[in-house]
């Protein structure tokens, strides 16, 4: 993952590239660093955890310079030290890396023989070695960039500084994005558009294989091969202004509150709210009515969205659908139907396993779709044709209001392709859209249990394991439920199939185990609810999320229960998704975790 950052300037570089840094903090916030080149030499400050310990050490002893390149680090290979974090310099070379040089100990290995050695556990820093051989045997920093990339193996997004050189950065894509600012008289580089907003608009997106060499006012291009490429110049439309929490103390709690407002927007995209209609402005370069099967393949959070959509597709519309993490889709290499579709789920756009997931299936002759949030993302260029989730951006690392508007767009679709299909008679769909259209009104009622999710949550914070349950569309609610409390509590949580938990996980059940089971009302509920009853008969604590009907079903031996306003059985998957983010966000306050930014994760997962 990582975020890297570069510019040639004609002003002072350090402050810039810490506050392009803070825009990048998604991609990894495990520690930080920039360097520059003044005339005194290339020098580096480099700090452990968080980016203001960065900041601090740079009040103290700042840095001059009107060229340098800067990373916010996802340790992939080495501790989260300051000596792990980038830049890694070796003789004239400094180098920020994005991605894993899946070959670094033979590259290491070679360097040793020749008395090169590295002084960090980082896979990076056999690319720093390697180029500084090269311009130790004598060639210029450009040849010994040229030289060193057809020597790597695995994926990356670099950029170069040298000693003796202020006016050139070199820059080299593969399987790590990349974007070229152009500016007056100065030239950025970053992981994306985001992080140059406020210096230019003006982007150059590097493809993969691309290398560049970027000078003032100036980048030329090259493949791997040396051939000179072309690559046009976009105005993007990322905007310079930073989130701000507004009256919460997390963003993830102001985007679980802003999900009347994103859920509403996303549907006016895609509904035609007077004709309560679908009504999709995306030309689609397929026929739902010719498919004989749809794919889906996203990870972790847009998974389970992916999930819940292969219960609506395959119900409303008579549509078979696969869906697959994208970490197992692309390598179990899957025969897929020509002129089929594939549909790809992604807030960021970035997600490395997801985009392998895109270029497999583009390989093999699919049309591509993607329900994406940042719309400049590779995913997005990538694709046949893009479904936007426009929420806005989401900063907690924990998915919330994209997963509902993605949760939106696939129930729009669905309702789309069981008409195209002939499976939902006008009226049918109508009832669905009305369900959509109320949706909004229904989450904001939602919110209202907040006070009581946040007493239950202050007994779930003493669990040590939590079991989540569902049947049929809410299986995969129970799974994103389980993983939003794993990712920011840290409790041990796990999602079933409430079916399924006789045939093994039964056993883990005894009092000390809370069981969330969500069962709103539908045609499964008194299934689910028998299952329940089979947990609390062994002992196990009880939270049942469902609605009033719910609620006069289920009986005694319920230790809590969460309501839900009454909906359209289509519709709660999307309204249940509102109270498990709850239990979780406030389970994690309970526990004090660092909800926004838990350990060991990124809002961006660009490495494999
Ligand atoms: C969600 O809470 C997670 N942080 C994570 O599972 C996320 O959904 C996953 O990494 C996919 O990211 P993407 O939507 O940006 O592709």
């Amino acid at each position: 993952m990582c975020g890297i950052v570069g510019i040639i300037g004609v002003e002072p570089v350090a402050d810039r590239l810490v506050d392009a840094l803070r825009r990048l903090e998604y991609r990894g916030y495990d520690s930080a660093g920039i360097a520059t080149l003044s005339s005194s030499g290339l020098d580096r400050r480099r700090a452990e955890g968080k980016l203001n310990n960065l900041a601090s050490k740079l009040a103290g002893e700042p840095l001059e310079g009107t060229i340098g390149i800067g990373h916010t680090r996802w340790a992939t290979h080495g501790g989260a030290t300051e000596g792990n974090a980038h830049p890694h310099m070796a003789g004239k070379v400094a180098v920020v890396h994005n991605g894993i040089i899946e070959n670094f100990k033979d590259l290491l290995e070679d360097l040793a023989r020749d008395g090169y050695f590295p002084s960090s556990q980082t896979d990076t820093e056999s690319v720093a070695l390697w180029v500084t051989r090269e311009i130790e045997r004598g060639v210029s920093p450009r040849e010994a960039v040229e030289n060193t990339l057809p020597k790597l193996r695995g994926t990356f997004g670099l950029v170069f500084m040298f000693a003796g050189e202020d006016q050139l950065l070199i820059a080299a894509r593969q399987g790590s994005p990349l974007a070229v600012g152009h500016g007056t008289n100065e030239m950025y580089l970053g992981s994306d558009a985001f992080a140059l907003a406020p210096f230019t608009n003006q982007i150059t997106y590097l493809e993969e294989g691309d290398w560049a060499v970027i000078t003032p006012g100036k980048v030329e291009i090259f493949d791997f091969d040396g051939n000179h490429i072309e690559r046009a110049r976009q105005v993007s439309s990322a905007s310079a202004a930073l989130a701000d929490k507004g009256n919460h103390r997390h963003f993830m709690s102001k985007e679980i509150y802003e999900q009347p407002e994103t859920v509403s927007h996303t549907l006016a995209h895609y509904l035609d709210l007077a004709g309560e209609t679908v009504k999709l402005r995306e030309a689609l370069p397929f026929d739902f009515a010719k498919l004989s099967r749809l794919t889906i393949t996203a990870c972790g959070t847009a998974f389970y969205a992916g999930l819940v959509a292969k219960y609506w597709f395959e119900r409303y519309a008579r549509l078979p659908v696969d869906v697959d993490v994208a970490s197992e889709f692309r390598y179990r290499e899957p025969p897929l139907p020509k002129d089929g579709l594939t549909l790809v789920i992604s807030q960021s756009g970035e997600t490395a396993d997801t985009l392998a997931a895109l270029r497999y299936a583009a390989k093999e002759g699919q049309h591509i779709a993607a329900l994406v949030n940042v719309q400049e993302s590779t995913i997005a260029r990538e694709s046949h044709v893009i479904f936007p989730t426009l929420c806005g951006p989401e900063i907690a690392v924990a998915s919330t209001k994209a997963t509902t508007a993605q949760l939106s767009i696939l129930a729009s679709l669905a309702i789309a392709a069981g008409q195209a299909r002939g499976v939902l008679s006008p009226s049918d769909a109508h009832a669905l859209v009305r369900a959509l259209i109320e949706l909004p009104r229904n989450i904001s009622e939602m919110l209202r249990s907040e006070g009581r999710i946040e007493e239950i949550s202050r007994n779930l914070s003493r669990a040590k394991d939590v079991l989540y349950l569902g049947r049929g569309q809410l299986y995969p609610i129970a799974l994103e439920g389980a993983l939003k409390l794993k990712e920011i509590s840290y409790i041990h949580a796990e999602g079933y199939a409430a079916g399924e938990l006789k045939h093994g996980p039964i056993a883990l059940v005894n009092e000390e185990m809370p069981v969330i089971v969500v069962a709103p009302s539908d045609e499964l509920m008194e299934k689910t609810l028998s299952n329940m009853h089979e947990v609390a008969a062994r002992g196990g604590k009880i939270i049942l999320i469902t609605d009033a009907e719910g609620k006069a079903e289920a009986g005694a031996g319920i230790d809590d229960i969460i309501e839900m306003p009454r909906v359209h059985p289509f519709v709660a998957p999307i309204l249940a998704a509102v109270p498990v983010q709850l239990l979780a966000y406030h389970t994690a306050v309970f526990m004090g975790t660092d909800v926004d930014q838990p350990r060991n994760l990124a809002k961006s997962v660009t490495v494999e």
